[in-house]
């Protein structure tokens, strides 16, 4: 709605506490009255371990330095006791639904909030009447959990208002749920519990079987995480992420295996006449990259940067040519990427997220960032007409109330 550039648009990490002043200027603004509680959920990147989590298998992501914070207060005015109102700073809009009506199959922006609100109640959290103000920093739609963010960050004003505390692993259970059930969208749990248990400095490899994460230090000062947006999102992450899991689900089954994550290379080979073609390129994706994303984890651990950098290629690969959910934009960034190496000051790169379009993930040489992500936009606009967007980023921390 202004001419100025975007927060979108800043390859910085933008201040959090000027975000938090500005959302609460705007709650101000928008309802009369300053804000009692402010809350602060991260968006996330994930490293290696895609189209992983819903197969019980590995995952590496962390929390972005990019919040939706929400600001929160009772109405000014006496409203019913269950009703709430949420303006949007992203579609400068305020909409409206009852605590005690939440209804599941009304599908709109509010769907992450309700289902959130859902979850907490559901848990003998209610927080009752509210106004809220939602800005996020994390772009809308490009692959890095906006939505997530958004479920995460309600729970914890939930937590906020009541007072009470939601076990971190539970709260990203429920902001799941709210996915499925509100949103339609069957995902696993990565982008909710990388916003809910982020850490500072640090990566999560996750066991999507136990739900349990190992915190791993990304502490090497010549290594930065550049994060660059294709800006397109083709539409059909809807119904096709719904039939991957449901391919992934029917192979595991041929195999007589409960999920793929119970399923080696070896046997996966062993048994491949089991599978008809398409199946077998889903599940050979899902288990080499089970293995790639622990072989990366102690490779980063260890400082070997090439082996880290090779298996985020193949990961890329594997996406682009078996699982199928790359796109020519993501394409075109991973091989502009690949193009200026290691002597580039390029470590790796791959599509991150569930994919279709949004970002790519690469790991660089620390001070050389900016000039690496003008090479790779110079490439991507000459190659697609497209104008990328790219961002450094350190892991950030979680979900977590900034006030009140
Ligand atoms: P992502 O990859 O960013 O999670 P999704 O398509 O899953 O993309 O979720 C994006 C949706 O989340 C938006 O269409 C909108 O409904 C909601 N959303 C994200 N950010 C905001 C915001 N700042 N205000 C309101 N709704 C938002
Ligand atoms: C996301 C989904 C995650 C994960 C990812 C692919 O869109 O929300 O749970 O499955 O795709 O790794």
């Amino acid at each position: 709605s202004s001419s100025a550039p975007t927060h979108q648009d800043e390859f910085q990490s933008p201040s959090l506490p000027d975000q938090v002043a500005a959302a609460k200027g705007r709650y101000t603004e928008v309802f009369g009255n300053p804000p009692h509680w402010v809350v602060a959920a991260p968006g996330r990147v994930n490293l290696i371990g895609e189209h992983t989590d819903y197969n019980a298998g590995f995952v590496f992501p962390l929390a972005i330095e990019r919040y939706t914070v929400i600001a929160a207060g009772r109405p000014l005015k006496t409203a019913a006791s269950d009703a709430v109102r949420v303006h949007s700073t992203l579609f400068d809009e305020t909409a409206e639904f009852s605590l005690s009506n939440l209804e599941p199959k009304r599908r709109d922006w509010t769907s992450y909030l309700r289902g959130a609100f859902a979850g907490c109640i559901e848990r003998g959290l209610h927080p009752g009447t509210l106004d809220l103000v939602v800005d996020s920093k994390v772009p809308q739609g490009g692959g890095l959990s906006s939505s997530a963010a958004l479920e995460v960050a309600t729970a914890t004003l939930v937590e906020a208002v009541t007072g009470r505390t939601l076990d971190p692993v539970d709260k990203s259970r429920l902001a799941q749920k709210a996915e499925h059930e509100y949103a339609g969208m069957p995902c696993g749990i990565m982008d909710q519990f990388s916003s809910a248990l982020g850490a500072a400095g640090k990566l999560l490899l996750i066991d999507c079987r136990t739900e349990t994460a190992e915190l791993i230090p990304l502490d090497d000062p010549g290594v930065a995480v550049l994060v660059i947006n294709s800006n397109v999102k083709h539409e059909l992450t809807g119904s096709e992420y719904p039939e991957r899991r449901a391919q992934c689900e029917q192979s595991a089954k041929l195999l007589g295996a409960a999920t793929l994550r119970d399923v080696s290379s070896e046997q996966l080979e062993a048994n491949r006449a089991k599978l008809d073609p398409l199946l077998y390129r889903r599940a050979h994706h899902v288990v080499g990259e089970i293995e790639r994303t622990t072989r990366a984890a102690a490779a980063l651990q260890a400082g070997d940067w090439p082996l880290v950098g090779e298996l985020m290629y193949a990961s890329h690969a594997s996406l682009r040519d078996d699982f199928e959910v790359s796109c020519p934009e993501l394409d075109v960034l991973v091989e502009a990427a690949q193009q200026i190496g290691a002597e580039g000051g390029v470590i790796g790169a791959r599509m991150t997220g569930g994919g279709f379009g949004g970002c790519i993930v690469a790991l660089v040489r620390a001070g050389r960032e900016r000039e690496i992500a003008d090479r790779i936009g110079a490439i991507y606009l000459e190659r697609t007409g497209l104008t990328a967007t790219p961002f450094v980023t350190k892991p950030a921390r979680g979900a977590h109330i900034v006030e009140g």
